[in-house]
């Protein structure tokens, strides 16, 4: 059973210059919750209780978010504004939060490697909290991804098709289709020009990883823009037919940036804010 869940939360968000200078991106509220508080709550509701955060330099607003304010707390007793803590008094009592800082920002396999401390010998989750991912008619993406791992106990990699200009922002694989959304991955290239694609699947920030996969980025030299990357990895556990790449249900925004990040504001506000389901 995988219980664990690793946000790498550590890059220095220069798309969202200048609001991530001083404040972590995975702060940036979107309505009134941030980002990673998202992200947090579709893991619990996959069943991953045990939370692991990548922090890096001027990140520690991530942890004072998920601790008690004994002052505001007392402040707000007994009125209605006690409804806005509701959520995340939920995820304090049902999750456990373990931290550690990578010093030195070497890339995202390099962020996951940091990790391997707080996660051991097991098979984890990890989301890039400035993916925001929806499900309004089923299952979060997390829990749909842990049901596949459940029954297949390999690497899973969540994809969606982008237009084929746009693969040079994101890994992208190659696979052979074994089921209804669900490839065997057999290459994938990190950043590729449109011309040099393999095709228009590409890896978005929800992943589960085998524990193998720490000894291969350990291994791994930097790829693409001079960072250890984590599609360099996952490519040689590709190579022995130990990855699969699904195509989620759902929908995704990219807030690390600004155009994805509106579009995530206009649709929680319409489906979560003004529908009450906001805390
Ligand atoms: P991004 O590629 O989005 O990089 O990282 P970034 O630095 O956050 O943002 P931009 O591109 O400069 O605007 C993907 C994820 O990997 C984490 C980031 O925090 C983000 O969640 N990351 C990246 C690290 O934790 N450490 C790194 O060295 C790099």
């Amino acid at each position: 059973m995988i219980k664990k869940c690793l946000f790498p939360a550590a890059g220095y968000g220069t798309r969202f210059l200048p609001a991530t200078k001083a404040m972590p991106k995975e702060m940036l509220p979107v309505v009134n919750k941030p980002l990673i508080q998202y992200g947090v709550e579709e893991a619990l509701d996959a069943g991953l209780n045990e939370i692991s955060i990548v922090t890096g330099r001027g990140k520690r607003a991530l942890e004072d978010h998920f601790d008690i304010s004994y002052e505001l707390e007392n402040q707000i007793k007994g009125t209605d504004k006690e409804k806005y803590l509701v959520g995340i008094r939920r995820l304090l009592d049902e999750c456990s939060f373990s931290y550690t800082r990578q010093t030195e920002m070497k890339g995202l396999g390099h962020a996951i490697l940091t990790g391997r401390p707080l996660i051991g010998d097991e098979a984890f989750a990890v989301v890039l909290a400035d993916d925001l991912c929806v499900n309004p008619t089923g299952d979060g993406v997390l829990t749909q991804m842990v049901e596949l791992y459940n029954k297949h106990r390999c690497s899973i990699v969540a994809i969606q098709e982008v237009d084929p200009q746009e693969t040079n922002k994101y890994g992208v694989i190659a696979g052979d289709k074994i089921d209804e959304d669900l490839f065997q991955v057999t290459n994938m290239v990190e950043k590729p020009k449109p011309e040099d694609a393999p095709s228009n699947l590409a890896i978005i920030g929800r992943y589960i990883l085998t524990p193998d996969i720490f000894d291969i980025i350990a291994k791994t030299k930097p790829g693409k823009g001079g960072e250890i990357q984590i599609t360099d990895a996952l490519l040689e556990q590709a190579r022995k037919g130990r990855v699969l790449a699904y195509k989620f249900k759902g929908e995704r925004f990219d807030c690390g940036g600004a155009e994805g990040y509106i579009d995530a504001t206009n649709y929680c506000f319409e489906h979560y804010y003004k529908t009450g389901k906001a805390y």
